[in-house]
């Protein structure tokens, strides 16, 4: 009789993606024992956790969440939601944060996970280790985490799913003479409400989803909001309060701000919606053969596993995607390596294949920092994982309503929202009148 050991997989992070890994190793009993999800917060749902406080916590942890008291979600929940696991039918299309938070809960809660999730407990170190048994190399993982005492530990696993998120680490862009700005200065992950602002004149950086959308937040509390991108100017309209600029260049030796255009103006604040960096402080690139920089982790093949090191999996880290949907296939996917269902081809041609594909892009003119942002391939990407693994694709539908959704933002910055949708069929969508 053939025998094979049950593998061991660590999972860190509860947010999204760490419920998925779970949800999805429960499902094989008979490859896996059950995970062990690390969560250095007490609760699920990462992001969706709104903070009040910014800055650091009670233990002097860096607040993970950058989730504003007032957001709606930008996407639909027909589209947002796990394929498997929709959103109470009640609802409506667009969702307060705490809607998010609840569905992952009952996520959580549906597939039984809690049970698995160590709360409190952060990891520290994730190191490979390669041994030789019977002349056959193996790797094991090493995950040292700590407690909410302090308290370390180290356990060993087979695999390791990386979902630690990448929405906390604020990417500020370097404007020379920053240092002479007189006003405050602000990062979107540090933004709560846009009360404090009112009658302030306010520059916001960049105008991606979070750009616009606390522009608009401030703008109506009563804020002369300064837009400024580096976009061609937006020809929808924008809300009474908001002009728009072109990029911010400079601060001058006076703390006057110097947009790209030549203009100089005054302001009391500078946000900064600029951004996020990767960051992995219990990770050491070296030991993974990874360069992890700010805005490039490489070379990862399929935009998740190291070819030295493929049984650890770095879950939902591209720019510009679906991402519970994107979640899911990944994951999938990654068990199927881990289960021998999929084989992946040897290191080299790993290796090869990610440096041709990364070139390819920066030879189309994708600039270095936009090498993450899958929005257009998102879909081959999916239906590609699906079809090498043999799980069920993403249905048609949703990609159709998430390409109306952006289209629909694209036209209707304001009121987008408004608009309920309902699936019919894997291919059709409804608007329904609400
Ligand atoms: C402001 C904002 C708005 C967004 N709006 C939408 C939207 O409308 N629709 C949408 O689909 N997506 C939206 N997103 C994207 C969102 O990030 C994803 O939907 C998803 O929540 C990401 O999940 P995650 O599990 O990858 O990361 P996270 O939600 O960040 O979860 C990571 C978890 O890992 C834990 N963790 C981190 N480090 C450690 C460690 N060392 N040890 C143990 N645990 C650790 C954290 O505490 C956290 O719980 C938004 C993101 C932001 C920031
Ligand atoms: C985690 O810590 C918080 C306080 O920091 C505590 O309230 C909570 O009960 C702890 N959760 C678990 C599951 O230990």
């Amino acid at each position: 009789m053939l025998t094979t050991m049950l593998q061991r997989v660590a999972v860190v992070g509860a947010g999204a993606a760490g419920l998925c890994a779970a949800r999805h190793i429960l499902a094989r009993p008979s490859i896996f024992t059950s995970p062990v999800v690390f969560e250095l917060s007490g609760e699920v749902g990462g992001t969706w956790c709104y903070d009040e406080r910014v800055g650091s916590d009670e233990k002097g942890r860096p607040i993970h969440s950058s989730m504003y008291r007032d957001l709606r979600t930008n996407l639909p929940k027909e589209v947002m939601m796990f394929p498997d696991f929709p959103f109470d039918a009640q609802l409506s299309s667009f969702l307060p944060h705490q809607e998010v938070q609840r569905y992952l809960d009952q996520y959580c809660q549906n597939f039984k996970i809690q049970p698995h999730i160590r709360f409190n407990s952060t990891v520290e170190r994730v190191k490979p280790v390669v041994m030789s048994t019977d002349g056959r190399e193996k790797t094991v993982w090493e995950v040292t985490s700590s407690d909410s005492s302090g308290c370390q530990k180290t356990d060993r696993f087979d695999a390791v799913f990386i979902c630690s998120g990448h929405y906390s680490d604020p990417h500020i862009p370097n404007i020379p003479g920053l240092e002479n700005f007189r006003g405050k200065v602000l990062h979107s992950h540090s933004y709560r409400y846009p009360e404090p602002f009112s009658g302030q004149s306010v520059v916001v950086l960049g105008a991606k989803a979070s750009g616009l959308d606390i522009s608009i937040e401030m703008a109506k509390a009563g804020a002369q909001v300064t837009l400024s991108h580096g976009y061609p100017p937006f020809t929808f309209p924008l809300h009474p309060g908001i002009q728009q600029c072109s990029s911010l260049v400079a601060v001058e030796d006076d703390g006057r701000v110097r947009f790209q255009d030549g203009s100089v103006g005054e302001a009391d604040v500078l946000m900064f919606c600029t951004g996020y960096n990767f960051k992995y402080p219990y990770l050491d690139g070296q030991d993974l053969g990874l360069e992890i920089q700010n805005q490039l982790i490489s070379p990862l093949y399929r935009f998740m596993m190291p070819p030295a090191f493929p049984s650890i999996f770095f879950i939902g880290i591209c720019k510009l995607i679906c991402p519970f949907p994107n979640f899911n296939c990944q994951v999938q996917f990654a068990l199927a390596v881990l289960d021998g269902s999929v084989s992946l081809p040897p290191r080299a041609q790993m290796e090869d294949d990610i440096r041709r594909e990364l070139q390819e892009k920066l030879d189309r003119g994708v600039q270095h920092r936009h090498l993450m942002k899958i929005q257009l391939e998102q879909w081959d990407y999916c239906q590609d994982l699906a079809s090498c693994a043999g799980f069920p694709p993403l249905p048609p539908v949703i990609r159709s309503l998430y390409e109306e959704v952006w289209r629909q933002r694209g036209i209707h910055l304001e009121n987008y929202r408004k608009v309920n949708y309902k699936l019919v069929s894997d291919t059709r969508w409804e608007a329904v009148s609400s």
